[in-house]
């Protein structure tokens, strides 16, 4: 993630720099919006290339962007999201887009790489760029107005440090990687090894299981055969990898929590009902319900005021069953 300066959003308030920003209670609904330049009734046109049918996560993204930017907001989001995941669905819908000539762009990029030639014709055609979640490389910031996630790296670095203190005495451990090329997945290693710092855990294996708990499942099996089960920690990049490697740990004979730990990162409701189950070691949210943000950032975009470059969206760390059970009853995804 480029080093530029980030601010941290305060939940529900605070002015930051000439910035103010709220993430209101997230995913109400109730959005601020005025049609986009404050006041006017005109509809604002949003061009929302998205990823699509992926995971629990993404649906709760996905989801919150399309409650937040409504007719009634002052709204007409175009959702478009890729076919089966494929980049070239996203940057033809990105490339319609610009003809079309929407007022702004939303961005959840399949692939990291790839997006300069797109970035640039929208940039030729004055349409604002907001990246949501994922970032791009190379990180070219002049291509794009903001990023709008929570921050990769130090969650994972969280995560790391979690482990490194879980395990003093050292141990093995196996990441369950998402998709090659995508940009989180390299910050997530990027943090998780930071935050391991000189621990004695020793990695005997990273591979990708696609965001999927079949995947994450049937990776894990192998691994676990390949080390004759001698695996302590599983950093899952995502909660169903996690979930998946869960399954295969039990059908394997290990105890999770005992035998082997498990962390993983998103914080949906199915991984915090896990931990609440003692079926997951440690959960870290990545928040994905920033709709309100991204609302309130087009909203200066198109009125022409600054946004700093990252907009990091915070998030909170479960390392227990107890922490779990008491956030389960009135999660919002
Ligand atoms: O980019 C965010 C990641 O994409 C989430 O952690 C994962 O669940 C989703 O598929």
């Amino acid at each position: 993630m480029s080093a530029k300066k980030r601010i941290r959003i305060a939940f529900g308030l605070a002015a930051v720099g000439a910035l103010t920003i709220g993430l209101a209670a997230c995913s109400t609904g109730d959005s601020g919006g005025d049609g986009g330049d404050g006041g006017s009734d005109e509809i604002t046109t949003v061009g929302f290339v998205a990823v699509g049918p992926e995971g629990a996560w993404r649906e709760a993204n996905e989801q919150n962007i399309q409650d937040t930017f409504t007719e009634e907001a002052g709204y007409d989001l175009k959702y478009a999201p890729a076919t089966n995941l494929d980049q070239k669905s996203q940057i033809d819908a990105f490339t319609s887009f610009v003809d079309e000539g929407v007022d702004v762009i939303l961005l959840s990029a399949t692939e990291a790489s790839g997006w300069e030639d797109s970035l640039k014709r929208a940039q030729e055609a004055e349409i604002p760029v907001i990246l949501l979640d994922r970032g791009i490389e190379p990180d070219d910031d002049s291509l794009y107005v903001t990023r709008i996630a929570p921050d990769n790296v130090e969650v994972a670095k969280e995560v790391g440090t979690w482990a490194a203190a879980t395990f003093p005495d050292g141990g093995n451990y196996v990441v369950l990687e998402g998709p090659a090329g995508v940009g989180v997945v390299n910050e997530r290693n990027t943090g998780f090894d930071e935050g391991l710092g000189g621990s004695s855990l020793e990695k005997l294996d990273a591979q990708t299981a696609n965001w999927s708990a079949e995947e994450g499942k049937s990776v894990f099996e192998t691994m676990l055969k390949a080390s004759n089960n001698d695996i302590q920690l599983v950093f899952a990049q995502n909660d169903e990898m996690g979930l998946g490697a869960a399954q295969a740990a039990e059908e394997a004979g290990l105890v999770v929590g005992e035998d082997v730990k498990i962390a993983t990162i998103d914080g949906t409701k199915n991984a915090m009902q896990a931990l609440a189950d003692g079926q997951l070691s440690y959960v870290h949210e990545y928040n994905p319900l920033f709709g309100e943000t991204a609302l309130e950032v087009v909203e200066k975009a198109l009125a022409g005021e600054d946004v700093e470059s990252y907009i990091v969206v915070p998030s909170e760390a479960f390392d227990s069953a107890e922490a779990a059970q008491a956030v389960l009853a009135d999660r919002k995804y």
